[in-house]
């Protein structure tokens, strides 16, 4: 493999990118994460704290990832060794954790929600949708036993589905592969959503649902007059890396695939108001739908008010039981809605190692995917077992609270601390479209978000040390939490060890032009 010069494709089109880029960003958590966070930390009131994670830590490690990945014009690896070769291994680590950490799980739960697609045409959940969900579909037995006795045989097939699917589209090169995908995937996403929002807000009782959703609660974010408001400044900063998929080096590995002259920074505005949007858009139909229900089972909105797989896969499936028309329709429409978000963000996932091993190593594309997802399904088979929701939930919880926020506060070291910020400023300056505002990026980088990041991460430490997470046993918070972030060291710190093959790395010269 040394020797060669190894050409970089490039995105298509300007709309290519944006749509790839907020493909990755909108997924499963703006439609069942974001509402139901918004709601439990002060409703519209949630915005406020929301806005200010956004402009101070979302926005700016946003620029700091596009920025990277545009000037070394690689994946996190090349980007983090082009300016330290001591820190190559935190490259190697981000794109682990999102593929080990995320996709093995996120996969599964696209995998639930295909199987919920299928039942939709004959409401196969019945009646009692809380009982279907965890005791006939997860095959969960009573709580409090967590040893692996089945597997289900469904979700598994799902999952071999969402792989193959992802395999398919993370194949061929970004260009004809996931811009293709995401050229499809994305206008039809909101189109389904769309539809899926008028619908809603037109059934009886939504308008409760939707003004609970909106109504602002300012004493549950005033820190002043509120000791417990800190927590909900901090679901508002983990909220914006999750959504925005940062932390992870996808975006870095996105912005390399960008030609020389991009509206790098406006690109990166584009995304996070379009993710935005969505949201809180999409917080309009679990909102109408949720004050439907509670309007016409006659019960209070906050019993019917949950998160998560709760809210998807039993209160979503209860509603569409009382839906007056149409409600195989109805859910068929929410379901898929949810595999294609899903889909959009997981191909992300593969895309950030997969390059990353091809930068460094100049091996054949086809084949790192084919290994990482025949690996990633095999390594998702844990999930579709009746402790599943269980290691799902506790990964999950240490991803959240550690890993996204550990890269994000790597990428501010290494951009604010080991190289001067005005270089990567300067680059996206440079590059054409939006100039950035000097001082308050540098600000920001160097020591505003760093330390917000860092003190967020004190604070998980103190509570996960002072409790175990969920009181769950303390075996499987270490093997499943604690032992795999650690253990996705290992290959990161093995891989960064490896020697760089003698590869020169090159845009194709005619494509060296601004996207339209
Ligand atoms: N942003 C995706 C969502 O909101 O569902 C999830 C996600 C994708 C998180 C990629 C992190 C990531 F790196």
């Amino acid at each position: 493999m040394a020797g060669g010069a190894n050409e970089r494709s490039l995105w298509g089109s300007r709309a290519g990118f944006l749509l790839a880029a907020i493909g990755s960003a909108v997924g499963l958590g703006n439609i069942w994460r974001f509402s139901y966070v918004a709601y439990s930390n002060g409703g519209g009131a949630f915005l406020l704290p929301y806005l200010v994670a956004l402009l101070l830590a979302g926005a700016p490690i946003m620029l700091v990832e596009y920025g990277l990945g545009h000037k070394y014009h690689g994946s996190p690896p090349l980007a983090f060794r082009a300016i330290s070769s001591k820190m190559e291994w935190a490259g190697w680590w981000m794109p682990i954790v999102a593929t080990l950490g995320i996709m093995l799980f996120y996969a599964v739960v696209i995998g639930w929600c295909i199987n919920f697609f299928l039942y939709s045409f004959n409401l196969g959940w019945g009646d009692n949708t809380q009982e279907f969900f965890f005791n006939n579909f997860l095959l969960i037995e009573n709580e409090g036993t967590y040893m692996v006795k089945h597997v289900n045989w469904q979700i598994l097939g799902a999952t071999f589905i969402v792989w193959l699917t992802c395999w398919g589209i993370c194949f061929k090169e970004v260009n004809h592969g996931i811009e293709k995908a995401c050229l499809v995937f994305m206008p039809l996403l909101l189109i389904l959503t769309t539809v899926l929002v008028v619908w809603s807000i037109t059934l009886d009782g939504a308008a409760q649902g939707i003004l609970l959703y909106i109504k602002p609660d300012w004493g549950k974010i005033d820190v002043f007059s509120n000791p417990e408001a800190w927590k909900v400044w901090t679901a508002a900063f983990g909220q914006t890396f999750f959504t925005l998929s940062l932390g992870f080096g996808i975006m870095i590995t996105y912005a390399s695939y960008l030609p020389k002259r991009s509206n790098l920074v406006g690109n990166g505005i584009f995304v996070c108001l379009a993710d935005t949007m969505y949201s809180i858009f999409a917080g309009f139909a679990v909102f109408g739908v949720l004050g439907f229900m509670a309007a016409s089972r006659n019960v209070s909105l906050q019993e019917v008010v949950k998160q998560g797989p709760g809210l998807a896969f039993v209160v979503y499936p209860q509603a569409i039981n009382q839906l007056p028309v149409a409600r195989e329709l109805f859910g068929a429409l929410f379901f898929f809605t949810l595999v294609l978000a899903g889909l959009s963000s997981g191909i992300s996932l593969i895309e950030a190692f997969t390059c990353s091993i091809t930068d460094k190593f100049g091996f054949k594309r086809g084949k790192v995917v084919s290994i990482i997802c025949v690996a990633g399904f095999l390594g998702s088979i844990i999930f579709t077992t009746n402790i599943g929701l269980f290691v799902l939930d506790i990964v999950d919880h240490f991803i959240n609270s550690y890993g996204l926020l550990a890269g994000g506060l790597l990428e501010c070291v290494l951009v604010g601390w080991f190289i001067k910020t005005k270089l990567i400023r300067k680059h996206m300056n440079d590059a054409g479209g939006i100039v950035i505002m000097p001082a308050a990026w540098d600000w920001c980088v160097k020591i505003v978000t760093p330390a917000i990041l860092l003190l967020m991460i004190v604070m998980a430490v103190v509570e996960d040390i002072s409790k175990p997470y969920e009181g769950y046993p303390r075996w499987m918070i270490l093997t499943f939490g604690v032992g795999a972030l650690l253990l996705t060291l290992l290959p990161s710190v093995a891989l960064s060890l490896a020697k760089w093959p003698d590869r020169k790395v090159s845009h194709k010269p005619e494509q060296e032009h601004i996207l339209t």
